[in-house]
């Protein structure tokens, strides 16, 4: 099928790279020209495993095209808006791009079309939506048609989530948008009981429900971390009890300094937001925030007081990871970058390393502070440091060479590393409630 994604951001690319890959004719489109030039080089604004491959692959087979030009998009009949919806100041989610896609595509459809719309979208945004094209076409011999079909891709893992999701979610007032949205992605030959057809409400709340229920796991356990440390229990052993009841299961139940990124801060804060907009009293959604908020301060006071004990103070610190989780360079909300800012005043020197994000975007992201150093190597931070904190859970910080770490104390805080193998091998190991 033709199909036009308008947004080049994270899931407009994601999207459009594997409608291309399972054999759809797409169209990315986005008003940026620069932009827009350095894909059609095959240059991306970002890194996320495989992608660049699928672009490539899927750009020389002409199944996948680049343009800036909303009569390019306005060509085919299926439009997929995936542009960003960043919160304000005030926690809301900010339309300004949606809105201004919406006016381009009020201009540019001719013809009888289905817009779905991907980006997180504040409760009732794509009702309104469509009451804006219902208004603007009523004249005209064609119709449009506004769904909902949102996104559950992680970072990271975005192109196998996607070719083999979990479930697909549709939110839509006809049977005929549904048929098409079915058509799209029978390709993936998914399940049909993974297939979920509802209200354009109903899809709307569950991208969001998703999200905070996932960030709700993880605060919960960040929770039973800090009361693991003071009663002296190990959160790994608690943690694999618990994940072993189907009805808890085992995922997202690690603890560590919190989480971060695009999604879940801006999420919660939205669903809070909407609470308050019909008058609903916050509960747990606001404790999540509040939670992992709090832990990332909980950790800091824990290396603080370790420090203070052992008469270290202004010492050399060095720092692994700094995006918001691995196997991206997204550093948004990071909770690497929030930690780094609280503890550079405690700190004389600090040793920043991370595998994927550029120096240049890391002294950017920490423009204020005078006292960090990127290093391209990891032992290269370590090696004039007196303790080490580990952000960002890469998987290559869990193999270590022992020998290299003999003279440094080792914050956690990720939970990733293994106590009694450090400890064994001399060097001083604080996690949380481990
Ligand atoms: C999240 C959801 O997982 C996706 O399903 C969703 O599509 C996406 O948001 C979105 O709304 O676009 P993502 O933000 O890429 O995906 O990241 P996650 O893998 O969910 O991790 C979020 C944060 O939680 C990270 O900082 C991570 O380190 C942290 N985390 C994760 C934990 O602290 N503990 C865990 O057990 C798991």
């Amino acid at each position: 099928m033709k199909i036009s994604i308008i947004g080049t951001g994270y899931v407009g690319l994601v999207t459009g790279a594997c409608f291309a890959d399972i054999g759809h004719e797409v169209v990315c489109i986005d008003t940026n020209q620069e932009k827009i030039d350095l894909l059609i080089e095959g240059i991306l604004p970002f890194h996320e495993n495989g992608l660049e491959e699928m672009i490539m692959r899927n750009t020389l087979s002409k199944n996948l095209k680049f343009s800036s030009s909303y009569s390019t998009a306005a060509e085919n009949e299926i439009f997929f808006i995936c542009v960003d919806t960043p919160n304000d100041q005030l926690g809301k989610p900010d339309l300004a791009n949606l809105n201004n896609v919406i006016d381009s595509l009020l201009q540019s459809i001719n013809k009888n079309s289905l817009v779905v719309i991907k980006s997180t979208v504040p409760l009732g945004t794509i009702g309104m939506i469509q009451e804006i094209f219902d208004n603007f076409l009523q004249d005209l011999n064609f119709e449009v048609e506004v769904c909902s079909n949102p996104e559950f891709l992680r970072e990271g893992n975005a192109i196998s989530d996607f070719l083999q999701p979990d479930r697909i979610v549709v939110g839509a007032n006809s049977t005929n948008a549904i048929k098409k949205l079915r058509k799209i992605y029978a390709p993936l030959k998914i399940k049909e009981k993974s297939f979920f057809s509802m209200s354009i409400e109903s899809s709307e709340l569950t991208k969001y429900a998703s999200n905070c229920f996932l960030a709700t796991k993880i605060s919960f356990m960040n929770e039973i971390s800090q009361i693991a440390d003071s009663a002296n229990a190990n959160i790994h052993e608690i943690k694999e009890a618990m994940g072993a009841d189907k009805r808890i299961g085992d995922l997202f139940l690690n603890s560590g300094i919190g989480f971060g990124g695009s999604c879940f801060p801006k999420d919660l804060e939205a669903l809070v937001s909407s609470q308050k907009q019909f008058n609903l009293k916050n509960g747990i959604l606001k404790k999540v925030i509040d939670v992992n908020k709090n832990q990332l301060d909980f950790f800091i006071d824990k290396i603080m007081l370790v420090l203070k004990k052992r008469n270290l103070s202004k010492i050399n610190i060095a720092i692994w990871g700094t995006s918001f989780k691995p196997n991206t360079d997204d550093m948004r909300e990071s909770p690497a970058i929030k930690l780094i800012k609280k503890i550079s005043s405690h700190a004389n020197k600090l040793f920043i390393f991370d595998p994927v994000c550029s120096s240049e975007r890391i002294k950017k992201e920490l423009i204020e502070i005078n006292n960090a150093n990127i290093v391209e190597e990891k032992y290269q931070a370590t090696q004039f440091s007196d303790a080490l904190i580990i952000c960002t859970e890469w998987k290559e910080f869990a193999e270590l060479d022992y020998t290299k770490l003999s003279n440094t104390i080792v914050f956690d805080g990720r939970n990733m590393l293994d106590k009694n193998s450090l400890e064994q091998s001399g060097i001083s190991y604080y996690g949380i409630g481990t």
